[in-house]
């Protein structure tokens, strides 16, 4: 049978997201360590080429929790691509431990290291996709909306965390606007890819500058910092890029009056959010970062499943 990972999302189909979020609310109301879980005996292996305070934790706690032992490897250690080549890292890791979990810069890195291992890989972030914060945001959604149809709003940098947000819409049936600048729209194959998948889910994607019109029946408004890890260098024309793009109190008066806001986080308070609306009641993120532990946890088992 051909080993399963999760890459970008796009290769799970609505049903498998449904099941994954479905066992994440289980695992969340059962929270606990679990002798007999999905990693008894096992270990699961972190790659992070960026820093990272959520992705780690809440990937080394569920590996915990579901009976396995993790070993965290930072880059500098490894040298992945340079001490050895990615495909050698990723054939020798597949002889010892059971599962592979890593952050890296390029998408083709984390493809590579997939393609060379039999043992599933799991996206913990790559400039191309974050599924995992896709998926927390979807069990997020179910508590706070379950089983509706919304209207998704992110507003910013149209990179990894909204283009894995925006396959989850696709894939659900929400409807989803990227509001952003030109020039820092979400790339344009993604969003055809995604929108091709909304005509089939009855969900719809749309991109547009005008954030006015874009906020307007935005149940959920969603936002990520404007310049991403690895993009350090941009950070002052990025500012100047995004500046009209902040979600602030103004922006959340023009939205209905029960819309949510969410947040991969880290924030970069006064830039993208302002701490009015991340610490306001409407604001999910913090429970969508408590997720990341369940949702992980789920995917681990559908995997190992
Ligand atoms: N949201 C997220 O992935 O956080 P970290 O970068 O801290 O892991
Ligand atoms: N877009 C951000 C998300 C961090 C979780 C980054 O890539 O740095």
């Amino acid at each position: 049978m051909k080993k399963k990972d999760l890459l970008t999302l796009f290769e799970y189909s609505a049903e498998e997201i449904g099941g994954v979020l479905n066992l994440a609310a289980k695992l969340k109301e059962a929270r606990g360590i679990s002798e007999n879980g999905a990693l008894c005996g096992k270990t699961g292996v972190l790659i992070f080429e960026k820093p990272s305070l959520r992705t780690r934790v809440s990937f080394e706690t569920a590996i915990y929790e579901l009976g396995g032992h993790a070993i965290n490897l930072p880059q500098e250690s490894v040298g992945m691509g340079k001490r050895e080549s990615v495909e050698d890292v990723a054939r020798n890791l597949d002889r010892i431990v059971h599962l592979i979990v890593a952050r890296t810069f390029a998408h083709d890195t984390l493809t590579r290291l997939a393609s060379s291992c039999s043992i599933p890989v799991i996206n913990a972030l790559t400039d191309l996709a974050h599924p995992c914060q896709a998926l927390a945001f979807g069990q997020t959604l179910e508590e706070v909306r379950p089983n509706e149809k919304l209207n998704i709003t992110f507003v910013g940098d149209g990179n990894n965390v909204c283009a894995s947000i925006m396959v989850l819409c696709a894939k659900l049936g929400h409807r989803f606007t990227h509001a952003g600048p030109k020039g820092y729209e979400p790339r344009a194959d993604l969003l055809r890819k995604c929108d091709e998948i909304a005509a089939t889910s009855g969900g719809d994607i749309s991109q547009t500058a005008d954030l006015g019109e874009a906020v307007k029946r935005a149940d959920v408004i969603y936002t990520d910092v404007w310049a991403s890890m690895g993009q350090e260098a941009e950070a002052e024309k990025r500012k100047q890029a995004f500046k009209s793009y902040q979600v602030n109190a103004e922006l959340m008066a023009k939205a209905p009056q029960n819309a949510i806001v969410s947040h991969c986080l880290p924030a970069h308070r006064g830039e993208e959010i302002t701490s009015e609306v991340l610490d306001s009641e409407a604001c999910i993120a913090y429970a969508e970062a408590e997720n990341r532990l369940h949702v992980q946890k789920a995917v681990i088992v559908h995997l190992f499943s």
